[in-house]
């Protein structure tokens, strides 16, 4: 899988994206990661890449054509044109399904803006995809673009060493993940559910899935709305939700 990321700030995705479980990623050769910035792709003498709007109005807008440039220097390396997402408030929020649908891509572009925005042209003739990482406002899309090629990077076969965890965590089946514990058996008089050290497979699965279910319940319940409960769990959360109710 391979990320290229516009943007006028390339140390800044670099740095972000080249530590941890992503740098060793990349450096597995798993994933690339390719900031272009966009400033090398001033048309003018003063490398400048932003102007002020027409009509008038608050702050700079970034133009078009530095930005199409930028995108030009990746897509025509490729064979087939790439989805280009741009990052912006207006987009389509983020989610863990999206990331999965991404996943399936062999090359991303993820277009940063800046200042109050992009020219609007530019954007008609390249953007695929808008996307927001959710309801507030960044200062650019650099923040955003981090976030979507982790949330993606991570679903890539090899990238988590156990595939497994991927697949069985927070938002598989719209339930979050049920509570984990490790040594010591007992901190600050806290013990470890008796249940985690029987032994007993079956008994720990249905503990975490009951687990799962409850905490969605506390924490999101817009989420358990969506989630597939057996008629037996329904049953098992409505004994649950009395029982709190009369704590
Ligand atoms: N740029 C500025 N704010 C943003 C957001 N919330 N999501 C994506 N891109 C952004």
């Amino acid at each position: 899988m391979n990320f290229h990321i516009l943007t006028l700030f390339p140390e800044m995705v670099l740095n972000g994206l080249n530590t941890s479980i992503i740098g060793r990623a990349v450096n597995a050769g798993l994933l690339s990661v390719e900031a272009v910035n966009i400033r090398d792709y001033a048309f003018n003498k003063h490398q400048s890449v932003d102007d002020y709007p027409y009509g008038g109005g608050a702050g700079m807008l970034m133009q078009a054509e530095p930005v199409y440039l930028a995108y030009e220097s990746v897509a025509e390396k490729l064979e087939r044109k790439p989805r280009v997402i741009y990052l912006s408030p207006q987009g389509d929020v983020f989610s863990q399904k999206m990331a999965e649908e991404l996943a399936q891509e062999e090359e991303l572009i993820l277009l940063c803006g800046h200042y109050e925005g992009i020219d609007e042209r530019v954007l008609e003739e390249i953007v695929t995809d808008y996307v927001s990482i959710g309801d507030y406002v960044l200062t650019g899309g650099e923040l955003p673009a981090m976030v979507m090629v982790d949330a993606i990077s991570r679903l890539v076969p090899g990238v988590l060493h156990n595939d497994v965890s991927a697949e069985f965590e927070s938002f598989q089946d719209n339930l979050l993940e049920y509570p984990q514990y490790s040594r010591p058996e007992e901190w600050h008089g806290k013990k470890v559910p008796p249940v985690l050290l029987s032994g007993h497979h079956a008994n720990i699965e249905k503990w975490r899935r009951e687990q799962s279910i409850l905490r969605t319940y506390e924490r999101r319940p817009d989420l358990l709305e969506k989630s597939s409960l057996t008629e037996k769990e329904k049953k098992w959360l409505d004994e649950m939700k009395k029982e709190l109710e009369n704590k």
